[in-house]
């Protein structure tokens, strides 16, 4: 497989004829991606995938891995690039200091990833001048890393508006919406598909690029977590 190529998902259509067809995400250039749906959806599995995925397919790239609830990424404990709890900050300021740093040069460096899992329960522990802080480092990361080999990648139970100042949650190119999304989420990311979004399965949902080609997608459960683990970890301990 080319560099920077994942295939975080098959197409259902296909699925369910017994054709297995990958989705492939080229990650040479810039991406920003979300994935919502209701808790226990998949949404964390799935990042775990793509995660995993561009650690193993885009070389030298360093992860950046905020979990504010540390329920499933436990077994990236040690790791440099790990945060967890009241440490999430700590992280964030780091990307966002390093950012900076690459938005006054005009270099190429090596590839560099944020994901944040359930961004606005880690955002909403704040008291609302740091919330607004965040999130206008948020949007400052959403609107001008696309030139600086910087990948963003949040999951959300509920994107709302709110949590992404000025506009900044229509940066998103990738958009994923699991499982059961309520009426309400489906306005927030897909709305011009209302009418065809139905509830699916867990890890089963729908895909946009840049709020096309609604595609309905299928994660497939991974085969070999231990490896998908490891693979995560070494590009978080980077
Ligand atoms: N693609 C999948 N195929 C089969 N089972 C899955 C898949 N994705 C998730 N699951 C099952 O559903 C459970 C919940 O998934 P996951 O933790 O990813 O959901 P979530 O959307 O992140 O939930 P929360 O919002 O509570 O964090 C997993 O423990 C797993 O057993
Ligand atoms: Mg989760």
């Amino acid at each position: 497989m080319a560099d920077g190529i994942i295939k975080p998902f098959v197409d259902e259509n296909y699925w369910q004829y017994g054709v297995t067809k990958w989705i492939e995400w080229d990650m040479t250039s810039s991406a920003r991606a979300i994935i919502s749906g209701p808790s226990g959806s998949g949404k964390t599995v799935l990042a775990t995938g793509i995660t995993s995925k561009i650690s193993r397919h885009l070389s030298g790239c360093e992860i950046f891995l905020l979990d504010y609830k540390n329920v499933d990424f436990a077994y990236l404990e040690g790791a440099k690039h790990y945060f967890k709890y009241d440490d999430c900050l700590e992280g964030f300021t780091q990307f966002y200091d390093i950012f900076e740093e690459r938005l006054k040069q005009n270099t190429t460096y090596n590839w560099l990833v944020l994901y944040i899992d359930e961004y606005p329960s880690w955002l909403l522990s704040f008291p609302a001048k740091e919330q607004k802080e965040i999130m206008s480092k948020m949007a400052r990361l959403l609107n001008l890393s696309r030139a600086k080999q910087i990948h963003i990648i949040v999951s959300a139970q509920k994107p709302l508006a709110e949590f992404f100042s000025v506009g900044s949650r229509e940066s998103f190119s990738f958009k994923v919406l699991l499982q059961a999304p309520s009426k309400e989420t489906i306005n927030m990311l897909m709305p011009s598909y209302k009418d065809e979004i139905e509830t699916c399965p867990t890890g089963v949902g729908y895909y946009t690029v840049n709020d096309a080609n609604l595609t309905k997608i299928r994660v497939p459960f991974p085969q070999n977590v231990k490896a998908m683990h490891d693979d995560l970890w070494s590009a978080v301990n980077r």
